[in-house]
């Protein structure tokens, strides 16, 4: 997807740069090249053997090596990327990109560049707060940098909030869409998937048999036409796709939390295999054998994450996509359940065990939409994610 492009990557100095390391290896293996810069401090976190190592390449340290400005100078160097990215921005290097500072290599470049550049901040929460930082973060908007993140949670300062520097993955998103544009470039798309997990107790749980490959599929499929996903993920066991915003959950309700705190979106597809009913009391301790007598079960119906956000009475997104595994008459439960539940569109698949679609590569759908029904050859789930992320980019196009 990256392939061509080239990343000039500002590592500055904060704890989150040994996360850089990773998103160099993710760049890389997108197939972007990587001109790494550091910071004086920056290699007091990672050592500048490391970060060459990863991205192949030398790294640039010092502003005054002058068999570098013979060879380079400092100027082509700023212009030779297609996307600047300073991950991780610290308070320091955001206040002085404001201020027009150029005392070392990163800030030099900074200052010299006419390449799109784009921050990744990553301090302590109450640095983030200070009302000094919050003045820069709206100086660089207005410069037309481009920030992604902090996330908020645990920081390695032991204090919570936000502060935290994004993914890797998530900057990696945020690069590819900088730098990529397809039929859904600015489009942020919801996308469930994963089997759920509902409690019986502290280690028993009831699950289903979704491995989670169509929504990852699909996830991919999305980014390649240049969506921002966001993945609301039950315990799967295919790997979440790279570059997606992943929110991992283990329950429906948990699930359903999720989705309502990332919306609003342009689509939302709903891909999981959601457990239909919980346990009603689940027990805090493990149930235990007892002579003879067994456990009764009582179950309580889930929220219907998908019949909630089609029936949003604001804020629904303009796409609302369910997926439905039926053993039998495949075309009316698909059709009534789309009435029923008032989505968009049914992706309707045939879950016989015989069809070995349920956890398995391939998949045969019938996509249900208000003006009828089509069907769909059986192909693999890739494929059928790519016919699938086309439509939807026609939809809302
Ligand atoms: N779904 C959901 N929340 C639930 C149950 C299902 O969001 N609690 C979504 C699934 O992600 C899928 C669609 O609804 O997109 C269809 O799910 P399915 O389980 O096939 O439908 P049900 O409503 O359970 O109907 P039935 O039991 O009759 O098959």
């Amino acid at each position: 997807m990256l392939a061509g492009k080239r990343v000039l990557l500002i590592i500055a100095g904060g704890i989150a740069a040994y996360k850089t390391l990773e998103l160099i290896r993710l760049l890389k293996g997108q197939g972007a090249a990587v001109t790494p810069v550091m910071t004086k401090a920056a290699s007091e976190f990672v050592t500048p053997l490391s970060v060459s190592a990863l991205a192949g390449e030398k790294v640039y340290t010092d502003l005054f090596d002058l068999t570098e400005e013979a060879e380079m100078g400092h100027i082509q160097l700023s212009r030779s990327a297609d996307l600047v990215v300073v991950a991780p921005a610290t308070a320091n290097i955001m206040a002085k990109m404001v201020g027009g500072q150029a005392d070392d290599m990163a800030t030099t470049l900074l200052m010299a560049t006419d390449t799109p550049v784009m921050i990744a901040p990553a301090m302590n929460v109450r640095m983030w707060d200070h009302p000094a930082t919050q003045r820069n973060v709206e100086t660089l908007l207005e410069d037309r940098i481009r920030i992604v993140g902090p996330n908020v949670g645990d920081m390695a300062c032991g204090e919570h909030g936000p502060g935290r520097m994004a993914e890797p993955a998530e900057i990696l998103n945020a690069v590819r869409n900088a730098l990529t544009s397809g039929p859904l470039t600015g489009k942020h798309i919801l996308v469930t998937s994963g089997p759920t997990h509902e409690p019986i107790d502290p280690v028993r749980y009831i699950a289903n048999r979704s491995s989670g490959a169509q929504g990852a599929a699909l996830a991919k499929a999305l980014m390649d036409l240049g969506a921002d996903v966001t993945f609301v993920t039950g315990p799967a066991s295919v790997a979440p796709p790279v570059g997606a915003r992943i929110v991992p959950v283990e329950t429906a309700a948990q699930m359903l939390v999720a989705v309502e705190e990332h919306l609003p979106a342009d689509a939302a597809i709903f891909a999981a295999a959601v457990a239909d009913w919980r346990v009603a009391s689940a027990s805090g301790k493990k149930i235990k054998k007892q002579d003879g007598a067994l456990p009764t079960l009582e179950f309580a119906e889930n929220p219907d994450i998908l019949a909630r956000v089609s029936q949003m009475a604001a804020g629904r997104p303009p796409l609302v996509v369910g997926f439905a595994a039926e053993t039998h008459d495949v075309i009316e439960n698909a059709t009534a359940k789309r009435l029923r539940k008032r989505c968009d569109w049914i992706v309707a698949n045939d879950v016989r065990p015989e069809t070995g679609i349920m956890g398995g590569t391939e998949n045969k759908v019938t996509l249900v939409t208000d003006a009828g029904s089509q069907d769909w050859p059986r192909m693999s789930k890739t494929e059928v994610s790519m016919k699938l992320a086309s439509e939807i980019a026609k939809a809302l196009g």
